[in-house]
């Protein structure tokens, strides 16, 4: 069985065929960050017009790299949500076209959902195991009982961990997307120097004890920026006064305070009698290697093992959209063409 998966939910087009012995036969990318780094965030109605620009091309070039033709592919699958819905609508319906004139099946994906099977693509992951989603657009824990069923356990109140990696690179002037960036500057920074507060943390609200919040820490990134600089923090004159020392130590100070957060939330998950050998780590943060390790000082304490797909199928990618295909079409689902787009699609509806 082979599935063509289309990604263009943000901003990256991505096309990719997968078969279902979990071999990716192609894996195609095309980044747009080029397009959106002079805004310091994705700019939704270029987003859209790139993807249609390319994304024909891009169908054919996967094909040329897999050796194969229209008439070999099982199915068609795209990310029909959540995501940046002009983006969404275009390598939706190319995914339908394509079905329709091949008659075969069209698969609708859940962007997350893609993100959280990956490791099962990747690591062959057996169900039930415990979700860290950590991407630009999300922060939850998750547990992933089987297809189609994931239960939250915890969530963001207000921004997602990615969201807030890149804007506190850009308070640095650091390039977009932040998260890399702030990995690369903190390795060589003081982790100890900047004492960053730890929003939720102290609330003893048994129903949120494993929610996040991080946009306190992003002001408190920023007053830390204004006591340095002397005057009101402002994108335009800020960051080129800050130090590089300064830069790099807030990084560092950040991404700890982070990984500290990150592991009392995971602390406080109730498994509910149930045997759980993994934590998977899923979305675009899940690359960061920082992060990776901390988790697995805390998970090796308590028989589970850490798992993170290899960073290029951890940020957005069509392989993952490709796989929740085989998946699915194992099982016999597939969608109507009718199927609409979805700017939100919560994964525990998927
Ligand atoms: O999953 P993803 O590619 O797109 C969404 O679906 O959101 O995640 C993108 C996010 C961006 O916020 C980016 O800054 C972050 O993932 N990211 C990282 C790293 N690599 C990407 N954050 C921290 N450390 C990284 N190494
Ligand atoms: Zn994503």
């Amino acid at each position: 069985m082979k599935i063509l998966g289309i990604e263009t939910s943000c901003d990256e087009t991505a096309v990719a065929i997968v078969d279902d012995q979990k071999n990716i036969l192609s894996h195609i990318i095309n980044s747009q960050i080029d397009l959106h780094q002079k805004f310091g965030g994705v700019v939704p109605e270029l987003a859209a017009r790139s993807h249609i620009e390319v994304l024909d091309e891009l169908i054919l070039r996967a094909l040329k790299e897999a050796n194969l033709e229209f008439k070999d592919i099982d199915a068609f699958a795209a990310t029909s949500g959540p995501g940046l819905i002009g983006g969404v609508i275009v390598g939706m319906m190319a995914a339908k076209t394509l079905a329709s004139v091949f008659k075969k099946p069209f698969i609708a994906v859940n962007h997350l959902e893609a993100h959280a099977l990956t490791a099962r693509l990747t690591n062959n992951v057996e169900f039930p195991y415990l979700l860290l989603l950590i991407s630009g657009g999300h922060c939850q824990i998750l547990m992933a009982n089987d297809l189609g069923s994931y239960q939250k356990l915890g969530e963001t109140i207000d921004d997602a961990l990615g969201e807030c990696f890149d804007k506190i690179a850009q308070m640095l002037g650091l390039p977009y997307p932040g998260g890399p960036a702030v990995e690369k500057l903190a390795k060589e920074g003081d982790e100890k120097r900047f004492n960053f507060p730890r929003p939720l943390i102290d609330l003893k609200d048994k129903n949120h004890l494993c929610d996040f919040s991080f946009s306190g820490l992003k002001t408190a990134v920023r007053r830390e920026i204004e006591k340095l600089t002397g005057e009101e923090f402002s994108h335009f004159t800020s960051p080129q006064k800050i130090s590089a020392k300064d830069k790099a130590d807030i990084c560092a100070s950040f991404q700890r305070v982070v990984c500290n957060i990150i592991v009392n939330r995971l602390s406080h998950v109730d498994l509910q009698g149930k045997t759980v050998k993994n934590l998977v780590i899923a979305g675009g943060v899940a690359a960061n290697r920082y992060i990776f390790s901390a988790l697995q000082n805390w998970a090796n304490q308590r028989d589970l093992t850490v798992i993170a797909p290899p960073i290029k199928l951890c940020t957005d990618n069509a392989a993952m959209i490709s796989w929740v295909g085989v998946e699915k079409l194992q099982r016999g689902i597939f969608d109507q063409l009718n199927f609409k787009p979805k700017a939100r699609w919560e994964i525990d509806t998927a």
